[in-house]
């Protein structure tokens, strides 16, 4: 089953045209992750899909649904945002069942569910602290907390980790994964980062400047990346772009290789000399300029001796590297 299909969804505001031509499918119980640069547009198609803008032109079915005129509330979808938007005056508790109550459900079932959702995310001990009284991350379980109680068909997640320090950050995303695999429920996430689209999601969108550039899942989109920009947007160290430094090279033509990619090999055809070296203890990331005035990063498994200033010679194989036009496209035949 579908749990949300966008049509043709083209967004403007004013004569700024945000969202153009967006054709999405999300399946029923599929974590989908948006990412992109700041100002792409994620925040913009997470509001449309949840109401709180109207699509320009096109389509938004949730289900079976043609929603477009369907008021937000009731599209059966639950969001959580980056700024948590908790209420200060109301308990961790009163704040998690405030949408429910709002609905009209009854206090059983408040009770109930908000219960379910605070033994879920670890939250027994804070349900009668106020927002103020609590961390970051515990702030930002409690926001999840109130999309849960809600049962929705559907969440929507505006970078709900950015506020949070690395660690916890981390925490957080290997909690949302498992929250995912309890719940079944369809997700739709929206981050700039990589690692979070990379970790969570079975189905990547990279936009940019309000167009789906490539949909697929993270390994699709890390081994066969349809351009420059999603082969340079996955992956971090970032992959390589390299026009002089490898011989062999049409005119116009980039070849892209990833930094765990490259090797020292003294009978390498790239040659350069180390102007930095990051020794992270389980990888050594190696920044060199080659010969040619390029600069290209190394990411060597495990630690390694090299001083910067050292003189190198680097290999790759050449079937794990890409090549791309100078429209940024990628060819797929080297001497085209
Ligand atoms: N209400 C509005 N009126 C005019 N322009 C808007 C409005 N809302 C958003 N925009 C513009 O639409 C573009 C996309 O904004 P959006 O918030 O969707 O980006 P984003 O991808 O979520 O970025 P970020 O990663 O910084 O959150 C931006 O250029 C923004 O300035
Ligand atoms: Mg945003």
């Amino acid at each position: 089953m579908t749990a949300l299909k966008l049509e043709n969804v083209n967004k403007s505001f004013g004569d700024v045209h945000v969202l153009k031509d967006i054709n999405l499918t999300v399946d029923e119980g599929e974590f989908v992750v948006f990412v992109g640069p700041s100002g792409c547009g994620k925040s913009t198609l997470l509001r449309v899909i949840a109401g709180l803008e109207d699509a320009s032109t096109g389509t938004v079915k949730i289900g079976d649904e043609v929603v477009n005129a369907v008021p937000p509330a009731k599209r059966g979808i639950a969001m959580v945002f980056q700024s948590y938007a908790l209420y200060p005056h109301l308990t961790v508790k009163d704040n998690m069942g405030l949408g429910l109550k709002q609905e009209g459900q009854p206090k059983s079932v408040i009770e109930e569910r908000v219960a379910k959702a605070s033994k879920m995310l670890d939250l027994d001990d804070y349900l009668a602290r106020r927002p103020s009284e609590l961390s970051g991350g515990q702030r930002q379980r409690v926001a999840i907390g109130r999309a849960i109680v809600r049962d929705p068909k559907l969440f929507l997640f505006d970078e709900p980790l950015s506020n949070l320090d690395a660690a916890l950050r981390m925490n957080t995303r290997v909690e949302i994964a498992a929250l995912h695999r309890t719940l079944s429920a369809s997700m739709i996430y929206v981050t700039h980062d990589q690692t979070e689209a990379m970790t969570l999601a079975d189905k990547i969108v990279v936009l940019r400047d309000g167009y789906v550039e490539q949909v697929g899942s993270p390994m699709e989109l890390y081994n066969n990346p349809a351009n420059r920009f999603v082969a340079s947007f996955l992956g971090s160290p970032s992959m390589n772009f390299l026009e002089h430094s490898v011989p062999g090279l049409a005119k116009g033509q980039t070849i892209g290789i990833r930094p765990e990619h490259l090797t020292l090999d003294k009978n390498g055809p790239i040659s350069g000399k180390v102007t930095h070296v990051e020794r992270l203890g389980g990888d050594t990331n190696l920044l060199v300029e080659t010969d040619q005035g390029e600069a290209l990063t190394v990411r060597l498994f495990g630690q390694n001796e090299t001083q910067v200033g050292a003189n190198v010679s680097l290999g790759f194989n050449a079937e794990l590297a890409f090549y791309f036009n100078d429209a940024n496209e990628r060819v797929y035949d080297k001497a085209a």
